[in-house]
């Protein structure tokens, strides 16, 4: 077993530092405080390739793999967790289940230009009434011969005013239940699509999270992935990989705290000498670096069977479940250590802590992670 990172890994790793540093750190507390959506930041993400990190560079991907997005994920989130989203969302669950499942023509259609950044897309599972139950689909896709009629809502969408081309998982036929359910690509240009309210989050507030409204859109057959009924087990299959992108995030919300808070320590000064030397400050800060540790170990593995063709779905729901609890924990820490400090916005913790809630939330919450993993164990 060797735990060292190749040569390639530490570029990439040093090349999503920097541009977390010199590109996303000077405007994140503005974004944040205005919701506003990093637009110009994300249009360099693409052209650094980091929106299609792990797709085929014949589809004008990365050809990185999934160790490489993980440590590109941790240190943009070090930074800004609304940035972040925006980056995962379109790596894992729009390029890569384009690129797995999608066909060779919605590869050349759609891929290519969601993989080189050109535009970003958005997936489309939850809604009004079907969040954790994802079978419960409302929106309906009514098999009308060479197109689909989708009328529906869809809810908590990322990216859903930037994004222009979002996969759309509506019930084509009740009756079968989630094997009626199909996986359409729906582009914000077609008609009867619209963009409904934008939310306004306690974390994340960069990023644009919007209910999208779909009135009689006619969407072609070729836009459907997969085969018929294919669409909640594209979606569940698409999911197991996102969630080494949030668990990434969590990991990274988290080790951005850790580091504040380090360095805070060491600055510092209380009953007359810093605070590191407070066993009471020490305490936490090595639980902090023992608790990132494991996640960082956790995600990693999950990237790794993922990148091997291994079964992964347990292990990235493990990943999940314990980086965003890592980071929901330890961004309260960190606001702790710094004291007043830690509550104003400057020093950064209190965002980390506000963007840390969601990482429990999206992309299945802890308890549909304790349901994928608890299903997982009881078979072996
Ligand atoms: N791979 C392949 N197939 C899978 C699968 C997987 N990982 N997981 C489930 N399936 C299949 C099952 O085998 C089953 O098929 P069969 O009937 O043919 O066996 C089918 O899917 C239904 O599965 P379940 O019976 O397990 O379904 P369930 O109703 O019990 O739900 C669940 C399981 C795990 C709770 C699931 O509904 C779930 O993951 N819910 C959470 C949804 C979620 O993560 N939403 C996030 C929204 S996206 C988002 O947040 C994006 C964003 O913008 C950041």
């Amino acid at each position: 077993m060797n735990f060292d990172l190749s040569e390639e890994h530490e570029m990439i790793r040093q090349a999503a530092r920097d541009f977390a540093q010199n590109e996303l750190l000077p405007g994140v507390i503005e974004r944040d405080n205005e919701q506003k959506f990093p637009e110009k930041e994300v249009r360099k993400l693409g052209e650094l390739g980091f929106l299609g990190m792990m797709v085929d560079p014949k589809y004008n991907g990365g050809g990185m793999d999934t160790i490489s997005y993980v440590l590109a994920m941790e240190e943009i989130s070090k930074i800004d967790a609304s940035t972040s989203v925006v980056m995962s969302v379109n790596n894992s669950l729009v390029c890569w289940g384009l690129e797995t499942f999608g066909s060779e023509e919605q590869k050349e259609k759609f891929l290519k230009p969601l993989a080189s950044g050109e535009i970003h897309g958005g997936f489309c599972l939850s809604e009004p009434e079907a969040g954790s139950d994802a079978t419960s689909q409302k929106t309906t896709a009514i098999d009308k011969g060479d197109y689909y009629l989708l009328n529906g809502t869809k809810n908590w969408i990322t990216n859903g005013k930037s994004g222009s081309t979002f996969i759309v998982m509506a019930q084509t036929d009740v009756e079968k239940g989630h094997k009626g359910i199909n996986a359409l690509i729906v582009t914000s240009d077609m008609e009867g699509f619209q963009v409904g309210k934008k939310e306004d989050k306690l974390g994340i507030r960069g990023s644009d999270t919007h209910s999208l409204m779909f009135q009689d859109v006619k969407v072609p057959k070729a836009n459907r992935i997969g085969e018929e009924g294919f669409g909640f087990k594209f979606a569940m299959k698409t999911l197991a990989g996102g969630r080494i992108g949030i668990a990434s995030q969590a990991l990274g919300i988290a080790s951005g705290a850790y580091e504040l808070s380090l360095k805070y320590a060491k600055e510092r000064k209380a009953f007359g000498t810093e605070i590191m030397n407070h066993q009471a400050i020490q305490f936490k800060l090595a639980d902090m670096a023992t608790r990132i540790e494991a996640a960082r170990l956790f995600c990693l593995k999950a990237a790794w069977l993922k990148d091997n063709g291994l079964p992964y779905d347990q292990a990235s729901s493990m990943a999940k479940l314990f980086a965003s609890e890592t980071a929901m924990w330890a961004t309260v820490e960190a606001v702790q250590i710094h004291g007043g400090y830690g509550y104003v916005k400057e020093y950064h913790v209190e965002r980390l802590m506000r963007d840390a809630k969601i990482t429990q939330i999206y992309e299945g919450t802890s308890e549909v992670q304790r349901i994928v993993i608890g299903r997982n164990v009881l078979k072996g």
